[in-house]
């Protein structure tokens, strides 16, 4: 169910799509329910912004329901009834209902939900917490307090002091197909939010007879809901914190976890030493003994083994070679191949750009558009002129090559193996190997020009 309007989220952006863990709170329940069941057997109920949801995690394979009006939870399922009326089609014999605002809930959670289900052989199965602080839940009250046996389900809104229970209700439940589909028409929304409550269903089963049974989640952070920013931030730090827990249970050191954003997909080898205050985002991989320092951020990155990567350090779809040395402040933008030892240092923007091995650039350098081969240094400030207000060009610079400092490059251009271009040169024309390049004015020097002009002065 993910059509509500996440009116307590104060958002614009529909609260499907708001982020934990680097992903769409949707695209984490569609991910556990593809692991129970292939994803054409899933129906997301979608209407608020629907078609902004749909684009979003249409590439998942699930099939869509639309609820244009939002009438209650009860009323998104009624939806998936008419549904299955309209094709035709025969209705699976249990349903499973997952929230699209309970984002951490586990796979395993779920199959055991389900196994419990069918045992108890119940019309309805509810998975249930109990939190520190139920309050906004609906809460689930059991026929007797040691029984498995619900019966009904109360919200948060139409709770009477005497209804009172520390056990809440999920938004996850199993139901007996059947049973399910032949009391939604039963519904009413006579109650304090006028909406059709799925959670009524609990009492209108028990009614007719029928098992409704309630079991209690393993872990309370799997079944905790993001209705408030707040809410979604606190399942955004467990999800994180979770992530942590998960490379350093493989050997990775993270000083201060709680200071890092780490990203659920980031993959890194043992022995690398994350510092506090870094983030690594999408589906970055790192390799082993590598130290990343604080405030760096990384994105879809490929970095090897023996890296350094200094302060500040901002990487964008970059891949780094074994031992090479980043930073500090040092901007890899998409498609930079920086090869293995190769040092990208204070200041450097690079851009696509392929960098041997052991070739450096390690001051206020600008590479955009450029092939560099193994060996070859850049000095301080100099600058590859990719770009001539219309089209991009390529900068060719061999192995060996010595590009003096404040230099400026004008693409399309070639710099032969072993080249040296003298600090300072406007480089227009190929330079051919092993050749030195002055492309700068010659210097005049005006001897005793100051100590002439001070006297000019003083008589004056
Ligand atoms: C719901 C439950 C509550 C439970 C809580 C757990 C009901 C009536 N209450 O309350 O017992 O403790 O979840 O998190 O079900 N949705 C639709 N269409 C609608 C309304 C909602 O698809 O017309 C979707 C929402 O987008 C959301 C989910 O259903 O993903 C739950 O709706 P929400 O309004 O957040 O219900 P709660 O008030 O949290
Ligand atoms: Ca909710």
């Amino acid at each position: 169910m993910a059509a509500g309007k996440g009116t307590r989220l104060k958002s614009r952006r529909p609260k499907g799509l708001h982020e934990i863990g680097g992903r769409a709170l949707l695209a984490h329940v569609i991910d556990a329910a593809r692991t129970i069941v292939p994803a054409d057997h899933i129906y997301c109920v979608i209407g608020h912004e629907a078609d902004s949801v749909r684009a979003a995690v249409e590439h998942m394979g699930v099939k869509f329901v639309l609820q244009a009006e939002q009438r209650g939870t009860g009323h998104a399922l009624q939806m998936v009834k008419a549904e299955f009326e309209l094709r035709g089609a025969e209705p699976p014999a249990n349903l499973l209902v997952l929230s699209g605002d309970v984002p951490l809930i586990k796979p395993d959670t779920i199959r055991a939900l389900m196994e419990f289900h069918s045992s108890e052989r119940a019309a309805m199965t509810i998975l249930t917490a109990i939190p520190p602080d139920p309050t906004g839940y609906g809460r689930v009250l059991r026929r007797a307090a040691e029984s498995s046996e619900v019966r009904a389900i109360v919200e948060q809104k139409d709770l009477k002091p005497a209804d009172d229970s520390a056990e809440i209700n999920s938004g996850i439940y199993c139901f007996d197909t059947a049973a399910l589909f032949s009391n939604l028409e039963r519904l009413t929304d006579k109650n304090a939010s006028g909406e059709f409550y799925l959670t009524d269903i609990a009492s209108l089963l028990v009614s007719e007879g029928k098992r409704v049974v309630a079991t209690v989640a393993p872990h309370i952070d799997e079944v905790l809901g993001a209705n408030t920013i707040a809410e979604m931030m606190h399942l955004d730090a467990a999800m994180r914190l979770a992530t942590a827990r998960r490379l350093m249970a493989a050997g990775v050191t993270i000083f201060r976890p709680e200071t890092c954003v780490i990203d659920a997909a980031v993959e890194v080898a043992p022995d690398t030493v994350i510092e506090p205050f870094v983030q690594l985002l999408g589906n970055t991989r790192i390799g082993s003994d590598c130290r990343i320092r604080s405030y760096s951020v990384i994105q879809n990155s490929a970095i090897g083994s023996g890296v350094l990567i200094r302060n500040g350090c901002i990487l964008d779809e970059a891949i780094v070679g074994d031992g090479a040395l980043l930073g500090p402040y040092a901007h890899l933008r998409p498609g930079s191949d920086i090869g293995p030892q190769a040092h990208i240092g204070n200041f450097v923007e690079t851009k696509k750009v392929r960098m041997g091995r052991g070739s450096k650039a390690n001051h206020l350098t600008y590479l955009g558009d450029a092939i560099i081969g193994s060996g070859t240094n850049i000095g301080a400030g100099a600058i590859t002129c990719n770009y001539d207000g219309v089209h991009k060009h390529i900068t060719n610079i061999g192995d060996n090559v010595f590009v003096g400092s404040d230099s400026t490059l004008i693409a399309p251009v070639t710099l032969g193996d072993g080249a040296y271009v003298a600090a300072g040169s406007c480089i227009t024309e190929n330079v051919p190997p092993d050749s030195l390049a002055l492309g700068r004015s010659r210097q005049t020097t005006k001897e005793g020009w100051v100590a002439a002009r001070k006297a000019r002065k003083a008589s004056s």
